[in-house]
């Protein structure tokens, strides 16, 4: 065995990875059963598929549960870092109490990431292009069974890609979606389950043929405050008069929300700038009063936003930033014509990948070694 980690793959073309699924070497799996109530080791499986009953409730009854996490390598392309998997997770187990499955042991969950991306570490992107190795973790009931109860038998399985950002990196148009309700006011919002993104699908897919590069979601109950994007959480700015630090960072207080890992970790950035974070219900008419907007996700990283588009409503007071057109009202962060991120969304991001590519110090204990 050489050196590790390997060089970067030259099957790839680096400068061009996209957000797609490409084969890499393997994945990693293990076990549950409910009758020994433990995980089996991880068990490495060198190739894509996985051998699941037809009956099993992941694909009848939607009993499954997903995580995204990106591992980079470290400039020299000699280290690599996972960002945060200790976050991922403890969110895996909460998505996985939501589905009725058994938690997967943090302990296990970390060991498994490691060693797909370990098996894995051709695949990670060189340091140079900032591109990373996408981590998707999953959970589901994968024994036979035809009534609407527990199985006997759970699988969790770690799958890694390597990739670029999704949604790429320029300014997108996002459009709310008012016909669609991503989660009922007491439901599975707040979960990493699939059955809060596949629905979306139709909706998102035609907003982008209308030139919506992101779909936002309201609360189901009212359609009065932010929840947040389809694929990431919702950060808005709120800029003081009292000079370039007088910034709030402000997300949304929703139990229909997941918890972002990164918004979570760009509010803690902000907090060590000295800047403000506020976590509190954010209602629709407050849009046109942030100076920036930006979604936050392990797929997006940052993304940010140029425009908030509502159709059907006038909820907007007229501003400087507010357009209305018949049957619409636009509120615009950025310009058409212009293509980068505002200032705060730029330092933040700069920061956030700074650590994640080991080009900053990580006071926060952020990147676990592999
Ligand atoms: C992620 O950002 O990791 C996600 O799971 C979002 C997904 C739609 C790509």
């Amino acid at each position: 065995m050489g050196a590790f980690p390997p060089p970067p793959v030259n099957t790839i073309d680096w400068s061009n990875v996209g957000f797609r699924v490409r084969e890499v070497n393997g994945h990693i799996e293990s076990t549950y059963s409910v009758h020994t109530g433990k995980w089996t080791p991880i068990k490495y499986v060198a190739d894509p598929y996985m051998r699941i009953h037809g009956m099993a409730p992941a694909l009848n009854y939607g009993q499954q549960a997903y995580e995204g996490l990106k591992a980079f390598r470290l400039p020299g392309d000699n280290d690599i870092a996972i960002f945060r998997p200790d976050r991922n997770a403890v969110r895996l187990q909460h998505s996985a109490e939501v589905a009725c499955m058994p938690p997967v042991p943090v302990e296990l969950f970390l060991e498994a990431v490691k060693a797909a991306v370990a098996l894995n570490a051709g695949y990670v992107p060189p340091h140079e292009t900032g591109a990373a190795m996408y981590i998707r973790p999953q959970i589901y009931g994968s024994s036979a069974q035809l009534g609407l109860s527990a199985p006997e038998e759970y699988t969790f399985c770690v799958f890694v890609i390597p990739t670029g950002v999704y949604h790429g990196v320029h300014p997108v148009k996002a459009l709310i979606l008012d016909e669609f309700d991503r989660a009922a006011p007491n439901g599975t919002g707040h979960a990493k389950v699939g059955g809060n993104y596949a629905p979306v699908l139709r909706w998102s897919d035609k907003a982008r043929t209308e030139g919506y590069g992101i779909t936002l979601h309201l609360d189901s109950a009212r359609h009065e405050d932010i929840d947040e994007f389809s694929t990431s959480g919702f950060i808005g700015v709120k800029t003081g008069s009292g000079g370039s630090d007088d910034i709030t960072l402000v997300v949304p207080d929703s139990k229909c929300v997941i918890d972002s890992v990164t918004s979570s970790s760009v509010l803690t950035l902000a907090q060590s700038y000295g800047w403000k974070v506020e976590k509190r219900v954010i209602k629709y008419a407050e849009l046109p009063s942030f100076s920036e907007v930006f979604a936050a996700g392990t797929a997006a990283a940052l993304v940010p936003i140029r425009s908030i588009t509502r159709r059907g409503t006038s909820g907007f007071a007229t501003g400087a930033n507010v357009t209305k057109t018949e049957g619409a009202e636009t509120v615009t962060y950025i310009p058409e014509g212009q293509e980068d991120a505002g200032p705060v969304c730029l330092k933040v991001l700069t920061d956030l990948k700074g650590i994640q590519l080991g080009k900053k110090e990580d006071k926060f204990g952020w990147r676990f070694a592999v």
